[in-house]
């Protein structure tokens, strides 16, 4: 609902009333005034989208409203009224800021076009604000292991439906990417493509984020303010890291998915879009679901189709493939011609085992482009990857995530593994666990690296020294997955001195969960670096 409030600006009562009349059919809320004073008694106390403005008023001339309109924080459209139409009266009020002009007498036809018009406008208006302030992945999903085959597949039967998807998997996998894809194929490609970050907004604003608010709604809530839903209308949103919401907000979107329909806050009018639903998710919802964290008929509702985008380890022939193309776009970007990798920088690539996957792949060639030189090839010191002699095998989960392979993942199509646990307990739709095992096998773990590339120094290439070949110890029993997972992030945060931002990035994940996370291990009576 780009469009709502509309003011009419006529002297002339039966326009007024006929304009009036039909836009309240239209179920628009609609004020009518006749003077120049009384419209800017209304403009000061209330917020209008739409303004009609006849030209000749007792107390002066309607294109003068023009002026005033434009320094609003959050301008109207102004549609000027003429009886004198002419081409130049017409040129003169468009120059002066006007959307549009319509010549008295006109029809309700006429006036139909000119709504269709000036909502589209506000739409992409607001459309193209909020893209403006967000970042969003960009790009072709690049791969020809079996594993992205069978992911592009899937993304070519599935996006030109209108089901819900949900893609999981491991921090940096590619999920957004793949969610840009399903919108890119499908029959909504012209409209709007809303991205929220559940993860990055607090949970006290995320609410009218989603639903937007009504002015006074709450402090600091000075104006009306559409939501995602609503600026996504007729499109898609991506709703990223879902599993971050709180119980409340998951209780309003269970709604949203359902009836397509919600409020805003501080507001009574139920709005109705017709939307498309993306998630992503890097934890395993079904377990969330177990474990109480989140709500089980709305995981039904998002797991309508469940895409699993596989980690970068796992994609045989992947890594060297991605490795080169980054390396040609960061090269164009730092002004350097990149001649490829050196035969140790390629099995460095190969063995290292990717914990932050894709993107820490792009950190760490963007990096090594840096930090080569134009016309070389990018060499082994320049990535700051450990060189892992063959015959040192990887600890068993050397990496921790949030949804790793130790941790049971939803069954998804577009990746063969992990298993798919069993659902949790049968209630709506769980229907697609029938589907057929996927079709290609458990790849074989790639082997892992005991911790993820440290930042090199912009000025010392960071060499690092082969951690001296041992003698083969006796098998240690294996540390519970959460513990590794704790020391990790413990070690990194003390590598940053403690900074989070920084931390947060090394190990792939949003500073939210780093935040979490942290606070888990303070209760624990953990000691925080930094702290
Ligand atoms: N197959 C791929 N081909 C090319 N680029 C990719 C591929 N997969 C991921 N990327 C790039 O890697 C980066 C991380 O991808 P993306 O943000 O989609 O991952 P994500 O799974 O959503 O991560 P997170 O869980 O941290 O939000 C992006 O810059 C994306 O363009
Ligand atoms: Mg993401």
């Amino acid at each position: 609902m780009s469009l709502e409030r509309i003011l009419i600006l006529d002297d002339e009562l039966v326009i007024r009333k006929a304009l009036e009349e039909q836009l309240r059919r239209k179920r628009f809320s609609v004020c009518s005034v006749g003077t120049l004073g009384e419209a800017d008694e209304h403009l000061s106390k209330d917020e209008y989208d739409l303004l009609f403005v006849d030209v000749h008023l007792p107390d002066g001339n309607g294109t003068e409203l023009l002026e005033r309109v434009s320094s609003m924080s959050n301008p109207p459209l102004v549609v000027i009224i003429t009886g004198y139409g002419t081409v130049e009266s017409a040129v003169k009020c468009m120059q002066s800021g006007a959307f549009d002009y319509i010549i008295k007498p006109f029809s309700s036809s006429q006036i139909d076009v000119l709504i269709k018009k000036a909502r589209d406008y506000r739409q992409l208006v607001k459309v193209n604000q909020f893209l403006a302030s967000e970042s969003t992945v960009s790009g072709e999903l690049i791969g020809k292991s079996g594993f992205v085959n069978q992911l592009k597949d899937v993304i070519r039967k599935v996006a030109p439906t209108e089901a819900t998807v949900l893609i999981c998997g491991e921090n940096g996998t590619g999920k957004e990417l793949v969610a840009n894809e399903l919108y890119r194929c499908s029959a909504r490609k012209s409209a709007p493509f809303i991205r929220v970050n559940c993860a990055a907004i607090s949970e006290s604003l995320i609410e009218s984020e989603f639903f937007g608010h009504e002015k006074g709604a709450y402090t600091g809530a000075t104006q009306r303010r559409e939501g995602r839903f609503e600026l996504a209308d007729g499109g898609t949103i991506l709703l990223d890291e879902i599993s971050e919401i709180s119980p409340k907000v998951q209780a309003k979107l269970l709604r949203v998915l359902q009836e397509r329909e919600f409020e805003r806050v501080g507001g009574n009018k139920t709005i109705k879009v017709d939307v498309r639903v993306i998630a992503t998710t890097n934890r395993n919802l079904a377990q969330s679901v177990e474990r109480g964290q989140f709500r089980q008929d709305l995981y039904y509702r998002l797991n309508v189709f469940p895409i699993q985008v596989p980690p970068l380890r796992d994609r045989e022939g992947d890594v060297v493939l991605l490795a080169k193309t980054f390396s040609q776009n960061f090269g164009r970007k730092h002004g350097k011609q990149i001649k490829g990798f050196s035969e140790d920088a390629i099995v460095a690539l190969e063995r290292h085992s990717w914990p932050g996957n894709v993107r820490e792949l792009q950190n760490t060639i963007e990096r090594a482009v840096i930090l080569a030189e134009s016309g070389q090839p990018i060499a082994q010191a320049h990535l700051g990857l450990f060189a892992m002699p063959t015959n040192v095998s990887a600890p068993p989960v050397a990496h921790a995530h949030a949804y790793g392979h130790a941790e049971a993942a939803s069954p998804g199509y577009g990746a063969g593994y992990p298993a798919p646990p069993p659902p949790p307990p049968p209630h709506g739709n769980g229907g697609y666990y029938d589907a057929p095992p996927p079709a290609y096998p458990q790849a074989p773990a790639a082997p892992s690296m005991p911790e993820p590339a440290a930042m090199p120094s912009p000025v010392a290439p960071p060499v690092r020294e082969e951690p001296p070949a041992k003698a083969p110890a006796e098998p240690a029993t294996p540390l519970p997955l959460e513990e590794i997972e704790k020391k990790h992030i413990l070690s990194t945060l003390e590598s940053t001195e403690g900074n989070r931002t920084q931390a947060a990035k090394l190990l792939g994940i949003s500073i939210r969960t780093l935040r979490n996370k942290i606070s888990a291990y303070r209760e624990d009576g953990e000691f925080i670096p930094g702290e």
